[in-house]
């Protein structure tokens, strides 16, 4: 049975003040939620101190949007090391989110760097892959997914991928209010776990697949609902400790 992992983006938003403020409801809120699924917040990485510390002893950990591919300290402006983000707090890490590929030229291949580096740090990266909607249009979903999938099996291998978290995240369905239906997100899923399961059985039945694009509290419980989606990565709702904690209940 694999575990639901519902986890926030919070990309580049917030403030001191708003953090504390939002910091403190989530705390509040989650105390009263008994079982639910895992949870974590992925602050920017001048708030992941602050975060860790609030939520200490409460259900929600604490991750960050991105880790660099180089283990030893060094030469290596503007990236944060897994060993840093491990000191500072953090259990999990995204690797290759969209906006990341897209604004940033991130390739399949440094994303698969990133990765490597986090599972070898003792982070669980979360691995974002998913297809604009240019390559939905063409027909492409399922090579562009299995292409950004096979970069990162490539670099760490099949059973290193037993310590991370995948997320299909379409391009299209970011921050757009436009939803992949649970169906075209199931099987994208289900074809990500196919295409584990014939490498490994074994971790192709465990990995978890979380969904992202616009999950809101009314449209997150039928998402949930389908087989192979394990739970969600949440961008602009996840900034509303209400609607964060109401999406980690239907996933519970
Ligand atoms: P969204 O973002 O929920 O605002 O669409 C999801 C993400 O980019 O991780």
């Amino acid at each position: 049975m694999r575990k639901a992992l519902v986890a926030g983006n919070w990309k580049m938003h917030g403030s001191r003040s708003v953090v504390a403020e939002l910091l403190d409801a989530l705390a509040d809120g989650v105390a009263d939620m008994s079982g639910g699924p895992d949870m974590a917040v992925l602050p920017p990485f001048l708030f992941v101190p602050a975060a860790a510390d609030r939520l200490t002893d409460t259900a929600i950990a604490v991750g960050a949007q991105n880790v660099c591919d180089q283990d030893d300290e060094g030469a290596f402006t503007g990236e944060v090391s897994a060993r840093m983000l491990k000191e500072a707090g953090c259990r999990y890490a995204l690797t290759g989110h969209s906006e990341r590929r897209a604004l940033y030229g991130e390739s399949d291949e440094l994303v698969a760097a990133r990765t490597a580096a986090a599972l070898r740090g003792g982070i669980i990266p979360i691995v974002c892959l998913g297809e604009s909607l240019s390559e939905r249009e063409a027909g492409e979903t399922d090579a562009v997914v299995q292409r950004q999938l096979r970069a990162v099996v490539d670099a760490v291998g099949i059973s290193g991928l037993a310590g991370a978290v995948l997320a299909y995240e379409p391009v299209w369905a970011i921050g757009t209010g436009r939803t992949a239906s649970p169906q075209q997100a199931q099987a994208v899923h289900a074809l990500l776990r196919t295409y584990l399961r014939k490498r490994d059985a074994v971790i192709g039945d465990g990995m978890r697949i979380l969904y992202g694009g616009s999950v809101k509290p009314d449209n997150a419980a039928e998402l949930f609902a389908m087989p192979d989606i394990d739970g969600g990565l949440i961008g602009g709702a996840s900034l509303n400790a209400d609607a964060f904690l109401a999406i980690c209940r239907a996933a519970g």
